[in-house]
């Protein structure tokens, strides 16, 4: 049966590409994303990809996940270091949970060293740059399978 695993992007991610390359490189989001449909293949699993700049919104989509998704990967990008409301929706959400920062926020400003989001994940990468979407899927699949 094929299991759905939904892909969270948060504020300015869409700008992905384009926003301070230095830091988060040259890819688009839609680049990720078609090489995360690559990699996830035909494995058995379908991708369920959402960005927004609101908070609310990425709420309501982890509120979906409760029914339509066996998997969460989240970039919170900027709520990821203030959002207990992200936090809260994910504790209502019962399979893994992967946090993926495109940026090693420990190498970077003290405001980014804390993630509220971290007291739910599985698993958190950060540094990988874009790979890091690809590292959290290969192990979301492992998990499901
Ligand atoms: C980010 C790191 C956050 O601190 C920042 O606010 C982002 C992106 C990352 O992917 O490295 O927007 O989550």
């Amino acid at each position: 049966m094929t299991q759905k695993i939904c892909v969270l992007n948060g504020p300015n991610l869409n700008l992905l590409g384009t926003r301070q390359p230095e830091i988060y490189g040259a890819e688009t989001l839609a680049d990720v994303e078609s090489a995360m449909t690559k990699l996830a293949g035909d494995k058995g699993f379908q991708l369920g990809f959402f960005q927004s700049n609101h908070e609310g919104a990425i709420i309501d989509q982890i509120h979906a996940a409760r029914d339509e998704a066996a998997g969460i990967i989240i970039n919170p990008a900027a709520y990821t270091h203030t959002s207990v409301a992200i936090l809260d929706a994910l504790n209502t959400f019962e399979g893994p949970v992967v946090e993926v920062h495109i940026s090693n926020i420990h190498k970077r400003e003290a405001f980014r060293h804390h993630s509220y989001v971290s007291l739910r994940a599985d698993g958190v990468i950060a540094g990988l740059g874009t790979r890091g979407y690809l590292a959290a899927l290969d192990f979301m699949m492992a998990t499901l399978a």
